[in-house]
């Protein structure tokens, strides 16, 4: 058996188990960044996954301890943890999504929520035990190598695990990666002051904590001054904590260019392409492709193209909006309510605008990734708008496969911003006015501005892959590890 030199830890594993017609367990990729990211990370190094077991299904393979999956032509090997549910509810449902989450998106309605009562701690114990298994089961694996993984540890799902892990394996060379946003002093401030302390000083465990963006560095860097007994350097981007030094570092993750040409060219996204192109007809297309998430910014994006539509009447029944939405987290109410308000306005927006031969929006609900590539290649606007996001690999991803030289509008507060502004139509999020005259410039744009744009746009996504993202990281752990055997410098 191979050695494994890299030990990942995450809530979502890369592979998630369901019941065939004949009851058979099989195993399906996820979707999503973190998996793309992390599964070159494997394959680079060799190694062992640990996740949440998330379905029955998940929670049946886990009862084998390790176990290798081979799923599209990729092999992992992974050891599933299950908790049982109402564990695993307090610090999913509970923590991860109603709390972190919302901290680090902002998205609290302030003067009402949130209120912390004795829930908060009993859902926060929860958190803490999940965190606690993911460090003993890291430390367990480690204790079976000859010589001393690298620990990647992902997420705001597991922002306990580096001080923990730290306890137990005092030498253990541990890296942090939070894909979403940090929120700041300021914000996190919210939570209650024990809770803020011990999630600042579980991720002050590692030795190098990554983030997606300068923006998000800084926020966590100036976040750490609020836990007494640290000493923050600005200009080494670095935190003095309990006698070690914590490096802070930017790895903007990347996407697989390669894989989705592939994906653009087979026959099925072919096939979704023209039955797409006959709906649009003669229109142009604006796109948008979301989770149906409160951080996506989806209201304020139809309200944008009714504003848009309203003040710039000449392109009524020459522009449809098409918006691929991929459900998330129905189980918390703020979401549903929120989607309920979006499909209202849609057709709101649909009934005051449109008439019997042409409906402004649609919206389409599903998880269909052919269908995602094939609207991708015929956008001539696509729509990045979130109030704020760790990345956004949309941003990445419909600038790669698209054919009409499409203008992207994109949030000023997206990660993607720092890789993508200075090709794209900068937005504040919160501004309609400025977002429906961002549609109108880029329905309008000159062939060879929207031509330079999107070649712009294409370099600057294929300047990172997940290769180097993750070689970066694994790096900067080597080199930690040379300074602890005093054979390297700062
Ligand atoms: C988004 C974020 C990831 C996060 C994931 C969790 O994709 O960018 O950082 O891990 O949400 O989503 P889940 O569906 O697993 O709750």
């Amino acid at each position: 058996m191979a050695e494994h030199q890299v030990l990942v830890a995450s809530n979502r594993g890369p592979v998630s188990f369901e019941r065939d017609a004949h009851g058979n367990i099989v195993a399906k990729r996820g979707g999503g960044g973190l998996v793309t990211a992390l599964t070159g990370a494997m394959q680079l190094a060799g190694g062992l996954w640990i996740a949440s077991a998330m379905s029955d299904e998940d929670r049946e393979r886990a009862r084998d301890g390790h176990f290798d999956v081979d799923v599209e032509g990729t092999g992992y090997r992974l050891r599933y943890l299950s908790f049982p549910p109402a564990t695993y509810d307090r610090y999913y449902n509970g923590i991860s999504n109603r709390i972190l989450w919302f901290l680090n998106h902002y998205l609290w309605d302030v003067p009402r929520t949130p209120r912390f009562d004795d829930g908060t701690q009993r859902d926060w114990a929860a958190y803490r035990r999940v965190n606690q298994s993911f460090a003993a089961a890291l430390h367990d694996e480690a204790g079976q190598l000859r010589s001393e993984p690298l620990f990647l540890v992902q997420d705001y799902h597991l922002s306990l695990v580096p001080a923990m892990l730290r306890k137990l394996r005092p030498g253990a060379l541990i890296n942090h990666f939070s894909h979403i946003p940090n929120a700041g002093p300021t914000y996190t401030r919210i939570l209650p002051t024990a809770i803020r302390e011990e999630l600042l000083a579980g991720l002050l465990g590692a030795d190098v904590l990554g983030l997606q963006a300068e923006v998000w560095a800084e926020n966590f860097l100036t976040a750490c001054r609020i836990l007494p007994g640290t000493r923050v350097d600005f200009r080494r981007r670095s935190v003095q904590w309990q006698g070690r030094t914590v490096r802070v570092r930017v790895y903007p993750v990347a996407t697989d260019t390669e894989s989705l040409e592939a994906a653009a060219s087979t026959e099925e996204v072919a096939s979704i392409s023209r039955r797409l192109a006959r709906w649009r007809g003669d229109a142009k297309l604006i796109l948008r492709v979301d989770r149906t998430e409160l951080s996506k910014n989806i209201l304020r994006g139809f309200l944008a193209f009714e504003t848009f539509l309203r003040r710039h009447p000449r392109w009524r029944r020459r522009v449809r909006f098409l918006a691929l939405l991929n459900s998330s987290r129905g189980s918390i109410a703020e979401y549903r309510q929120y989607m309920r308000e979006c499909m209202h306005a849609a057709g709101r927006i649909n009934a005051e605008l449109g008439d019997d031969d042409w409906s402004p929006i649609r919206v389409v609900v599903g998880d269909h990734f052919p269908t995602v590539v094939a609207a991708y290649r015929l956008y001539d606007v696509l729509m990045v708008n979130p109030v704020y996001d760790g990345m956004n690999l949309i941003a990445k991803e419909g600038p790669v496969v698209n054919r009409r030289k499409g203008v992207l509008i994109l949030s000023e507060n997206a990660g993607a911003f720092s890789e993508l502004g200075r090709h794209s139509i900068c937005i504040n999020p919160f501004d309609v006015l400025q977002t429906a005259e961002a549609l109108a410039q880029a329905l309008e744009m000159e062939e060879a501005d929207r031509g330079r744009r999107i070649r712009g746009l294409r370099a600057a996504i294929r300047r990172g892959t997940a290769e180097r993202w993750v070689r970066r990281q694994l790096d900067d752990l080597e080199a930690v590890r040379l300074l602890r055997e005093g054979r390297g410098s700062t």
